[in-house]
């Protein structure tokens, strides 16, 4: 079958379609039913199954054998390290983790948090909580303390799995000074914390607080699986959008299990035994999806890589991995691959490196620009493909299903909507607007298994920023267009999430943080274009009357406070005094007009503008920034 048959067929009957892939999980009790819809426009996936996910993940490999095969690769780069971990040694690993958690009394919907670096035991905590149907959270580690405090208090975790330090390229990232940190400030305590010591940093533990690693495994049974129900939540991760607040996106057990193993073939085209890597982080969704989960759940080797694109050791890491190991599909933000062209226009490093086994390059989290879509097709005369999606659904609205069969490509698009997803394109009456027309993206209702059934503790917040928009229709935040042959392109976001490095940061969080600087009467942060990370947050200032600081001293104090407080990934280094904002006469501030000066793009005046002169203002200050750019 082609894409549209397998489309047409979903489209058919979604529930028989759902129920035929979930053939491929292990279920303790297999579903009967796939789609509970007695609470719609609230959704259920496989709510009678019974099932558990690290079963799936490792156990069931080891028994049908694989327990030979690597399960993961560790590439560290950043320390010089390299080691392999089979899935027998990963079924070892996790059941002991599982049991020194049990015996600490976590059980099954208890909260833990991880917060760890891109080593194994990170994808092992994970593991280990769902083996006991334990909810995890893992909190990505270019966080500062206080957007850990607020995960904290957020999701009230039973305990804590932190590693003593990360490795950024010359620098260690000292994590315990970040978890003290938040736990300062949290008004939740855990009962406990586990710290992970690294070789690179160990550190002393709080006595009565924080138990070793290893230590706390020593002469503690393994831990079984625990069957949860298919409704029962497999994690909760936060993303960012509309307010400071973070959202609590909720994972699904059951669904979550169907549709990523769907994945693996029909989009990734690979098959068990074959290796994958993505080049993400275990604190994104990328992360959790196609570090961890997807790629054990299919019986694949996924590569756990520590390291940069660039500078550990060069621009060639990515090609010496991918040659290394014998990667057959390779993962990453375009934004990756930027760092590497820039030190690499040519792609001279590729050549030295045997990429035989390479079949297909995957492209997503943010915008894929054609320049490095080029640029790699070129050199590597594979295919590159783009795909859409959101932490929301945790894997693919829209892209080219390899597996299924290679569609051509349209530069500029992730190609087509995913069996699951009907996509449509909608003016702010919520109507289908006709092709190659733009307008907000839009996923007609249910949502396929897997996507995300709430927000964790914010039912009404779910449905405020996902469902009362277009009733019937999921909003993605996305905005764009479907051309006639059903190629969809996404353009810009609806709200305030800007993505820089193909990390999702909210602007609005950033003028929280901003906000609370004693001499600041006002500000606004916009997403300004970047060649190399594709957006960057630049910061106005407005500053109280008879402030005595000066103001460079006053954007040094708010570069710290944004790193401070939101942590180094928000790469807020940008920031200017104005002495207004430019609003709508209602006070609106006109923040996408600011966003078009400072990209050199033309702008309509808004008639509701209320002084026009002061975005004279805006354009001179933005030029002593270097903006808008000269490409
Ligand atoms: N822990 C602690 N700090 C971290 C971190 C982590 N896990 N990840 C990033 N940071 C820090 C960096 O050290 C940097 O700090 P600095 O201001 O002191 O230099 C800051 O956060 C910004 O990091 P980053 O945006 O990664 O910029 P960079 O200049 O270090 O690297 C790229 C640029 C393009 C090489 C890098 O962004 C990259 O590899 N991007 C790929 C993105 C990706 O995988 N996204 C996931 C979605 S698929
Ligand atoms: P995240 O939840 O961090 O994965 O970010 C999701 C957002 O990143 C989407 O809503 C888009 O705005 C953007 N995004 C992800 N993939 C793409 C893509 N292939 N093309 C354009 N934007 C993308």
């Amino acid at each position: 079958m082609g894409y549209k048959e397998v489309y047409e067929s979903w489209k058919a009957d979604p529930e028989a379609f759902w129920l035929e892939q979930a053939h491929a999980i292990d279920w303790v009790k297999a579903p009967t039913k796939a789609l509970s819809d007695e609470h719609a426009p609230l959704y259920q996936w496989f709510a009678d199954s019974m099932v558990n996910t690290c079963y799936n993940a490792v156990d069931r490999h080891v028994e049908n054998g694989r327990a030979d095969q690597a399960a993961i690769i560790h590439d560290s780069p950043v320390t010089g390290s390299k080691h392999t971990i089979t899935y027998a040694e990963l079924q070892t690993r996790v059941a002991a983790l599982a049991g020194a958690l049990a015996a600490k009394g976590v059980t099954e919907g208890d909260r833990v948090i991880i917060y760890m670096p891109m080593v194994p035991e990170a994808l092992e905590a994970m593991l280990a909580c769902a083996r006991l149907g334990a909810i995890h959270s893992v909190v990505f580690g270019g966080f500062a303390a206080a957007e850990l405090a607020i995960r904290i208090d957020d999701c009230t975790p039973k305990a804590i799995i932190a590693a003593s330090c990360g490795q950024e390229p010359g620098r260690i990232v000292e994590y315990k000074p970040l978890l003290d940190g938040a736990l300062e400030i949290a008004t939740h305590k855990p009962e406990f914390c586990v710290i992970f010591q690294r070789d690179q940093l160990p550190v002393a533990l709080e006595p009565g607080r924080d138990v070793d690693w290893h230590a706390f495994q020593a002469d503690v049974p393994p831990a079984d699986c625990v069957p949860v129900e298919g409704t029962h939540p497999a994690y909760i991760l936060y993303t960012s959008g509309t307010t400071g607040q973070p959202k609590g996106v909720v994972r699904p057990t059951a669904g979550h299990l169907v549709a990523l193993n769907w994945t693996m073939k029909n989009i990734y085209d690979v098959d068990p035994g074959d290796v994958f890597w993505a080049a993400s982080d275990v604190g994104w969704v990328v992360g959790h999806s196609y570090i961890c989960y997807a790629p054990l759940i299919h019986g694949n080797t996924t590569i756990v890589f520590e390291g940069k694109p660039v500078g550990t050791p060069d621009a060639s890491t990515f090609w010496r991995v991918i040659a290394e190991h014998k990667v057959k599909s390779f993962f990453t933000a375009p934004t990756a691959f930027r760092a590497v062209k820039r030190e690499d226009p040519k792609g001279e490093l590729a050549k030295s490196h045997d990429l035989s086994h390479l079949q297909t390059v995957y492209l997503a989290g943010e915008r894929a620009d054609p320049d490095t879509i080029h640029w790699l097709q070129d050199m590597l005369r594979i295919p590159v493909i783009d795909h859409w999606w959101q932490t929301e659904t945790g894997y693919t609205i829209a892209g080219n299903p390899m597996g299924i069969e290679a569609l051509p490509v349209k530069i500029g698009s992730p190609t087509v909507p995913m069996p699951g997803y009907d996509v449509q394109v909608l003016d702010e009456g919520g109507h289908t607007v006709p092709a190659g027309t733009l307008g907000a993206i839009a996923v007609k209702l249910p949502l396929p298994p897997g996507t995300l059934p709430t927000l964790w503790n914010a039912e009404e917040r779910f449905r405020k920023s996902y469902l009362d928009t277009f009733p019937g229709y999921y909003e993605t935040g996305d905005a764009g267009m479907i051309d006639d042959d059903g190629y969809l392109y996404i353009m810009a976001r609806t709200d305030d999430v800007i993505n820089v490095a193909g990390h999702r940061l909210s602007t609005g969080a950033m003028e929280e943080v901003l906000a609370g600087h004693p001499d600041v009467a006002e500000c606004a942060v916009i997403g300004v274009a970047d060649g190399l990370k594709g957006q960057l947050p630049m910061g106005f200032l407005c500053l109280n009357a008879g402030t005595e600081r000066g103001a460079d001293q006053i954007v040094a104090d708010c570069v710290k406070r944004v790193r401070d407080q939101i942590g180094p990934v928000a790469a807020f280094k940008l920031a200017t005094v104005v002495d207004r904002l430019p609003k709508t006469r209602s006070g609106k501030i006109l923040r996408g007009v600011m966003a078009r000066i400072a990209d050199g793009e033309p702008y309509k005046m808004p008639a509701t503008i209320d002084d026009p002169a002061i975005l004279d203002e805006i354009t001179s200050r933005l030029k002593t920034l270097g903006y808008p750019q000269q490409s």
